[in-house]
């Protein structure tokens, strides 16, 4: 596996581009409510980034070039209700106890920064609060524990054993990721415990011991109910829940310090906001 070490000039860019992209969902936030559309949502926030000196990674992914049919056509991703993730901004309005998962990822001066939040348009469920809350303490509860000398594999193992004793069920076909100078890098990150599946503990992902300097994603996506998603076969990117019930995903990108974590889209208001 090729997992790249970053220098302190290279993770102080990360940090730059992470608070940029943490400052997007602060911005969006008001934004958020019945009859404005992901289009208008996608708009405001493509025009931000452009502000600030930076692009929009998702625009034209992975190939990067205008005329490709195939690449990802906006510039952030709006995943409404049981769209587990890539959902394509459109001119649907949003409306009230819609869920909605908004993912920005922007290049600044070469590097990424990629992360997600749950907004509620209105009043949501009971249900969808509770399954949007969860997901946030399952990525919470993975940041906690990273640090120098852990395995990958206990990030997967720690989302599991909160997923389970809620019932939710976790998504395994999309994963986190390595990122830097390039959007998606080695390891993949997964979100559930590999210890349990036949490859075990022995896997190659799950024994690979974390280092100072290294940057991915966490990146969980909890189902209502199956874990089994869906491709859109006329877009090719808007994943859904097979059976059609509510999906929820949080995202921060992070560092592996010297002592532990620094969570370069930390978000002021949450536990790991400095400044
Ligand atoms: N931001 C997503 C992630 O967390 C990737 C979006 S790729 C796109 O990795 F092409 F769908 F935008
Ligand atoms: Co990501
Ligand atoms: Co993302």
């Amino acid at each position: 596996m090729n997992v790249t070490i970053k220098t302190p000039d290279e993770i102080a860019k990360m940090r730059i581009a992470g608070r940029l992209a943490a400052n997007i969902l602060l911005m969006i936030e008001e934004h958020i409510k019945p009859g404005i559309s992901t289009n208008q949502l996608n708009d405001i926030c493509h025009q931000y980034t452009l502000d600030h000196d930076a692009k929009s990674a998702p625009l034209f992914y992975p190939s990067y070039d205008p005329t490709d049919t195939t690449a990802f056509p906006k510039s952030i991703c709006t995943s409404v209700n049981k769209v587990v993730c890539h959902g394509i901004p459109n001119d649907k309005p949003l409306k009230e106890g819609d869920t909605v998962n908004i993912d920005i990822t922007v290049i600044k001066d070469g590097y990424h920064g990629d992360t997600s939040a749950m907004f509620h348009v209105g009043e949501i469920t009971p249900a969808n609060k509770k399954l949007t809350e969860v997901t946030q303490q399952c990525l919470y509860a993975a940041i906690d524990i990273v640090k120098p000398g852990m395995q990958l594999g206990e990030i997967g193992a720690c989302i599991q054993k909160i997923a389970d004793k809620n019932h939710y069920s976790i998504v395994q076909e999309y994963c986190g990721h390595g990122i830097g100078a390039v959007f998606h890098e080695e390891p993949q990150v997964l979100h559930y415990d590999e210890a349990k599946t036949k490859l075990g503990k022995k896997s190659k992902n799950y024994s690979l011991i974390l280092k100072e300097g290294m940057t991915f994603t966490i990146e969980p996506m909890l189902n209502l109910g199956k874990r089994d998603t869906k491709l859109n076969k006329k877009d090719h990117w808007t994943v859904t829940t097979k059976d059609g019930r509510n999906s929820a995903q949080w995202e921060h990108t992070l560092a592996v310090t010297e002592t532990g974590v620094e969570v370069l889209t930390a978000r002021a208001g949450e536990p790991y906001f400095n400044g």
